[in-house]
């Protein structure tokens, strides 16, 4: 084999999805690389890893431990080589080398830092508030210190936080990170997350002080127990665990760990809840570097957590952008201030107000068509934060330790309008890097995405919500599971949903039983059945990890969650040997908030059981389980039989439930009439393919049907809805999928754009034409499940089709829909392999012109026929003399195909 022969080096080294992080948590973890630009349409065939503790030893050939060359087109690798201890830093690099056996230069380094593996490699202690001390059930946060003298300033500093509850780290007085909520939302009696930060700049010789303000969060707030509103609930306190390690230049360390030695101080916030918002006595803040003059008090030590301490897998909530507000006095006397959007988040507003005044901040997400606040649709959320003015100047009101979903809020209790002297909002969400950008002359596709990428944002706080404002946000799993496709082609939503996988195990049932939510609170929900999951909410146990090995390349997910994925499906199978899935349904929901009539939750059950049992032998399979895979094989064929024989007819192509299903939860709140023919009914055989080539021939143009004869008017819930223009797509009828797309009347995601909104509904009648909102105890105006089915502007309008089963999004098709309606449509993509891109544009009445940009390491075929709306195949791939071209398979590199229409 030659050396060194290729003049580029691979590039974007990341580790576990992070660049250079701290605190890894898996000894072997996840590495990533791309091939630059610069490879052209190089191929790796193989690569190679080097591995060493200095960026120095790594450059030496001696000095470094190197990989064998490894026979593998993938652009990432698990680590394969010695298992590293607590604290361990790596530096690495890696070389490809393509078919023809060049090799490409070694790349810059990158390192890792392990956090801390073992129990025993803490010796902090749980701290917290002694019980006497509590006012509950107020969720008082409050303030612990420890002041430490140094000597020296250390080479190296290390601090290792987690609470039990949430928190924030001061050291000197400033913010050791501006990360929000930590150490986020996990089921804290099962584990608990902590964080690794390098605090070296904050200290300082002589006197130091470590300040930590603790609050309830996730752990003792409302959300964790569903307790109600002023109950008298007991509240535990929250608790505070951290290690700072201080290493000298000669390696010895030193720590400063939680223990007896802090103390504790109430805070300026009274009460502190995640669905209430905050109580602020502004006359008790302290500035958080002199500390002195409070008065201190013996700390406990804590109980902790049976739970195990693991370190973070997913990037932090932040910050991740501010707008101005804009501020209007009302007749009464308040204040409305409009964020823009209805985004996720809380405002900082500024006063010049009296000692002593109480100013409450009243929010909402909407206006009544009357122009006033509404907010009967927050349920028991107080959502408001209050604050006591300590005077004598400009005050800044913001909450510390809780967010809400908001567009508007009142300001009520200023002595006069003018005494609001700043207004602007502030938006959180998970740090995670934006990879997918929309854009289209019709403004109304741009406006759809745009009302996704805000529900995305505003939903992924820490684990995928339902809704950030109402006394719920939880992580419902079919939400997650619909709409987790399109989030992948919007952010890389690999690390996020990590770390929910964890959680998504924690909620498991007793018996082994995928959940409904996850994190599940500690309190049972309402209702019988909340210990088992329903369909299409269980089975995104099963079913986002391989959507995230598809679309990343990674299996760990899969390897960590397979051995419940067979358990949960051994359940429902045991329970259901004839292939219908009609018992352990749970809540079963069925097609939740459809705009029609209920599908048979028998039928819809079955078509969910098959596709988790399919996809669950693809992961046996990858595994190498053999036994499983026959299993499931075998389990899923039975299912297809049976769904075959109970529903469909072959000669007519007719899939309905004939018995008609019992009510259910959903048919009996929403949609009390239970439909035999429905368009989920064959929205979800079509797109899971159920049925063979003839009876989907004729399924197909019977939805299509249905869709006509309702008016081009969708019928469908939540998981109708995603796979609708999908299934009208496949069936041969983009061009009523389009009709669906761009309709702007009730249902569709365009009547909420007419209506002004700026994130997508919980239900299609959130609003009636006049503004009026639908019922109060169910209609959330932040709610992404809805847009679920923009999935098809990625795959069918812009074309980007990948493979399926291929790992890390390496082979796609370019096969967009063509659409008259439409005149041109691009999507910008960081794909795992590098930044992609799909476009298309009218040129003239007989031509369009196709676009698209690939990245090294990914191949793309390139239809050699498109739709042009329900006319299938009408325009076709062309050379300059017009030759037909057929399907080309094309590398990295810019390419343009023009499709001409005879
Ligand atoms: C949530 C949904 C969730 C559902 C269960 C609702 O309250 O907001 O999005 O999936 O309950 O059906």
């Amino acid at each position: 084999m030659s050396e060194q022969v290729l003049p580029w080096r691979p590039e974007g080294l990341r580790c576990e999805f992070r660049t250079d992080p701290l605190g890894i948590g898996t000894r072997r973890p996840f590495l990533q690389w791309r091939l630059p630009p610069a490879a052209g349409d190089a191929r790796q065939a193989a690569f190679q890893l080097r591995a060493a503790a200095s960026v120095g030893e790594l450059g030496s050939a001696e000095g470094a431990w190197q990989s064998e060359w490894v026979e593998s087109a993938a652009l990432n690798a698990r680590w394969p080589g010695r298992a590293p201890s607590s604290r361990e830093r790596t530096f690495w690099s890696v070389r490809a080398r393509t078919p023809a056996g060049e090799a490409s230069e070694w790349s810059g380094p990158a390192f890792w830092e392990m956090g801390l593996l073992e129990r025993s490699d803490w010796s902090a202690s749980w701290v917290r508030r002694p019980d006497a001390a509590q006012r509950s059930p107020d969720r008082a946060p409050y303030a612990l210190r420890r002041c430490f003298h140094l000597e020296a300033v250390p080479g190296m500093a290390r601090l290792y936080a987690s609470a039990l509850g949430v928190y924030e780290l001061y050291l000197n007085g400033e913010r050791v990170s501006d990360a929000l909520l930590r150490p986020g939302w996990t089921d804290y009696r099962r584990r608990v997350q902590y964080e690794a930060l390098d605090v070296g700049s904050h200290l300082r010789l002589g006197e130091n002080v470590l300040l930590a303000l603790v609050a309830p969060g996730w752990y003792s707030g409302r959300i964790a127990t569903r307790a109600e509103p002023g109950s008298s609930q007991p509240v535990r306190t929250p608790e505070l665990l951290v290690q700072l390690e201080l290493t000298a230049g000669d390696g010895s360390r030193s720590v400063v760990p939680t223990d007896e030695r802090w103390e504790w101080a109430p805070s300026a916030i009274e009460s502190s809840d995640l669905y209430d918002g905050e109580v602020w006595d502004l006359r008790r803040t302290f500035p958080f570097g002199q500390t002195a003059s409070l008065r201190w008090s013996a700390v406990d030590v804590g109980t902790g957590t049976a739970g195990e301490l693991v370190a973070h897998r997913a990037g932090p909530l932040r910050a991740v952008g501010t707008a101005k507000a804009k501020v209007t006095a009302q007749a009464d006397g308040t204040v409305l201030v409009d964020s823009g959007a209805n985004d996720t988040g809380y405002l900082r507003l500024k006063v010049r107000e009296d000692a002593g005044r109480q100013v409450d901040v009243v929010y909402g997400e909407i206006l009544e068509p009357t122009g006033r606040l509404y907010r009967g649709n927050l349920r028991g959320a107080r959502c408001a934060d209050s604050f006591t003015c300590a005077g004598g100047g400009v005050e800044t009101l913001v909450p510390a330790f809780s967010y809400r979903g908001y567009r508007y809020a009142e300001v009520h209790g200023l002595s006069s309008p003018e005494r609001l002297v700043g207004a602007e909002a502030v938006t959180i969400s998970s740090e995670m890097e934006r990879t997918g950008h929309f854009s289209s002359s019709e403004r109304l596709l741009e406006q759809l995405h745009e009302l996704m990428v805000c529900s995305l944002r505003a939903n992924y706080v820490d684990v995928p919500t339902d809704c950030p404002q109402r006394d719920e946000r939880m992580g419902w799993m079919a939400d997650a599971l619909l709409f987790a496709p399109v989030a992948a082609y919007t952010y890389d939503i690999s690390a996020f949903m990590s770390k929910w996988f964890d959680d998504i195990l924690d909620a498991r049932t007793p018996a082994g039983g995928f959940p409904d939510v996850a994190p599940r609170p500690s309190s049972m929900w309402p209702g019988p059945s909340f210990l088992a999951g329903a369909p299409a909410w269980a089975d995104a146990g099963v079913l986002i990890p391989w959507l995230m090995f598809e679309r990343y390349g990674n299996s760990e997910p899969l390897e960590r969650m397979y051995p419940a994925m067979v358990e949960w499906l051994r359940l429902v199978h045991d329970a259901n040997p004839d292939g219908i899935w009609r018992n352990g349904r749970g809540n079963d929901y069925g097609d939740w908030v459809p705009a029609g009539p209920d599908t048979s939750h028998d039928l819809f059950s079955t078509c969910w059981l098959y596709r988790s049992s399919s996809v669950g032998a693809k992961v046996a399979h990858l595994l190498g389980d053999k036994e499983g895979e026959s299993w499931l094989r075998e389990r899923s064929e039975a299912v297809r039989a049976a769904f075959v024989g109970q529903y469909v007819d072959p000669r007519t192509g007719r899939v309905a439930d004939e018995r008609k299903a019992s009510s259910s939860i959903a048919a009996s709140h929403f949609a009390p009439i239970v439909g035999e023919e429905t368009q989920t009914g064959y929205v979800l055989p079509l797109v899971f393919e159920m049925l063979d080539d003839a009876t989907t021939a004729k399924a197909g143009q019977r939805l299509a049907d249905l869709v006509t004869s309702a008016g081009k008017r969708l019928e469908t819930g939540f998981s109708g809805s995603a796979f609708l223009l999908s299934a009208l797509d496949k069936a041969g009828h983009p061009g009523l999928a389009y009709d669906l797309l761009l309709r702007t009347e009730p249902p569709s995601l365009g009547f909420m754009v007419k209506m002004g909104a700026t994130s997508v509904w919980e239900r299609w009648d959130g609003l009636d034409k006049d503004g009026w909102p639908a019922c109060p105890t169910m209609n959330s105006f932040n709610h992404y499940a809805m847009s679920s089915m923009l999935l098809w502007l990625v795959e069918g309008v812009c074309g980007l089709r990948p493979a399926p089963d291929v790992p890390g999004l390496t082979k796609a098709a370019f096969r967009p829909a063509i659409s008259r309606q439409v005149a041109d449509v691009h999507f910008a993509f960081e794909a795992p392999a590098g930044h992609l891109e799909v476009g298309w544009a009218w040129d003239g009445e007989h031509a369009v012109v196709g676009r698209l940009s690939v990245p090294p390491g990914m191949e793309c075929a390139v239809a050699g026929a498109v739709p042009v709306d329900d006319v299938v195949g009408a325009a076709v791939a062309s050379a300059g003399d017009g030759t037909p071209l057929g399907e080309q398979v094309v590398g990295a590199g810019d390419h343009e195909v023009v499709w001409r229409i005879p």
